[in-house]
């Protein structure tokens, strides 16, 4: 049986994917493998992939085609993630070099998974439909000393008609708030200033498991008592799980940063039904307005899709004129993109590929404006930023400010992990720049 002695594991895809490499890097180096610095030279290497889009899908399939026609195999390969579920044991037939296929509910079966292949030398699958709450959390490998994603919450059933997550993750499945804390105690204790919470719908954290009585603001206070606990994010928010407890939690909870994540996808509400988002767009708007109200200081992120079959110009400009109206910090947009067993399959991609650029291409230039405006806006003012290191070409040091907007400052290594009052004074696209000021007596916004 070959000696396993190292690993390297390419990510692809959302937060959820980046903790779940994590997780399973923790669980490899458990069995004695360390990481590799490149991925010729490792004894495993596995493809943590993504399906959301097209594009998605296809980065990885090149890659792996790659390989094998490469020929030589010196190591055990694996897929794992959502691709893995979406496409399941058919890679074999299509990569016939793959060892492995591991899905997003069988993490915890890597090492089984391993074993197996090795002894058997055959290639081995394993895609359950179900999450069953036994991952070793604690033994997660991070890249950061400072920032921290904490799983809450896995899996959706919301069933957005065009999205494949329902299906590659499983119905939702809550994390029992026990072992929540103990993970974000150890995390605050071994010096981590930010912690992210992660679910593809975390404000629907605790409604599987009712008899737990712990909804996701209850969870959010439990969190904010923990001593020395600094930040706590969470994403994504579905819209209709945002309750007033929870906007009250942003504004009540000192730790909890005033950003929200909740994406729109759409402006008009006929296509939002098709979407089926199970809100209007009146109901998003209000919903806005009362988030707004309750927390003042309260900035908000998005995704969008453009294109989504049968999206008409004049639906289209509704999504663009909500853009305009709602001023969201960030905003992600998409081109749709059809994929195999989601609901939306059934209708026809009707929307040309360059009708679908244009609308994108004018929903990013319209974001630029406003991301310029609000960054024009807060010249002047201070705000908290997290060191998260230095710049690209290493002359200042970078960070995030309590609104997820980046920041640069000049300043000394030792700054790095710690909090601090930056004056912004000039914006470069889409980052701050600023300079330290004493802390004390300072208006903190942003
Ligand atoms: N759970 C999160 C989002 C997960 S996917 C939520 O519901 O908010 C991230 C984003 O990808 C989605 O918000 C959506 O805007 C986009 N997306 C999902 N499926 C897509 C598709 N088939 N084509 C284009 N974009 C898609
Ligand atoms: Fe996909 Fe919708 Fe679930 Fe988000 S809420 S993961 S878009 S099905
Ligand atoms: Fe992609 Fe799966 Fe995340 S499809 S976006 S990796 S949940």
């Amino acid at each position: 049986m070959p000696d396993l002695k190292t690993y390297f594991i390419r990510t692809y895809g959302c937060q959820m994917n980046e903790l779940d490499t994590e997780i399973m890097a923790g669980q490899l180096q458990k069995r004695g493998l360390l990481p590799s610095l490149d991925e010729e030279t490792a004894d495993v290497l596995i493809f943590n992939t993504c399906s959301i889009r097209d594009l998605a899908e296809r980065k990885v399939m090149g890659k792996l085609g790659q390989i094998g026609r490469a020929g030589k195999k010196n190591a055990i390969i694996g897929v794992t993630g959502c691709m893995a579920m979406a496409k399941r044991e058919s890679l074999f037939r299509k990569f016939p070099h793959l060892d492995f296929v591991v899905g997003t509910n069988n993490i915890t079966d890597l090492g089984t998974v391993l074993d197996e292949v090795l002894y058997t030398n055959r290639q081995v699958y394993k895609t359950d439909d179900r999450f069953e709450e036994n991952l070793d959390y604690l033994l997660a490998k991070r890249d950061s000393k400072i920032k921290a994603h904490v799983s809450i919450i896995r899996g959706c059933d919301k069933f957005c008609t065009y999205c494949v997550v329902p299906y590659t993750r499983g119905s939702e499945v809550s994390r029992p708030a026990m072992s929540i804390l103990e993970e974000c105690k150890m995390l605050v204790d071994q010096g981590y200033k930010e912690i992210t919470l992660l679910g593809q719908n975390v404000n629907s954290y605790g409604k599987d498991k009712p008899e737990w009585n712990c909804l996701f603001h209850d969870l959010l206070s439990k969190l904010d008592a923990i001593p020395g606990m600094e930040r706590i994010r969470f994403m994504t928010s579905h819209p209709i799980d945002i309750t007033l407890e929870l906007m009250q939690a942003i504004r009540d909870l000192p730790s909890l940063c005033e950003f929200v994540h909740f994406p729109i996808q759409a402006g008009s509400s006929r296509i939002l039904k098709k979407m089926h988002r199970i809100y209007t767009k009146e109901q998003y708007f209000e919903k806005v307005a009362l988030l707004r109200q309750t927390v003042p200081n309260v900035s908000l992120g998005t995704d969008i899709i453009v294109g989504f079959p049968t999206e008409t110009d004049a639906e289209f400009q509704e999504t663009y004129d909500a853009l305009k109206e709602l001023r969201f910090s960030v905003a992600f947009l998409f081109a749709y993109s059809p994929r195999k067993g989601t609901p939306a399959m059934r209708w026809k991609d009707d929307i040309p590929e360059e009708v679908k650029q244009e609308r994108l291409q004018k929903l990013i230039d319209l974001q630029t404006e406003i991301g310029n405006e609000e960054r024009l806006q807060m010249l002047g003012q201070t705000v908290e930023v997290l060191v998260e290191g230095f710049n690209r070409d290493g002359g200042q040091l970078k960070g995030r400010t309590r609104c997820w907007k980046k920041a640069l400052f000049p300043g000394d290594a030792s700054l790095i992990g710690t909090l601090q009052q930056v004056k912004i004074h000039s914006y470069t696209h889409q980052t701050l720049i600023g300079e330290t000021v004493e802390s004390h007596n300072l208006l903190t916004v942003g």
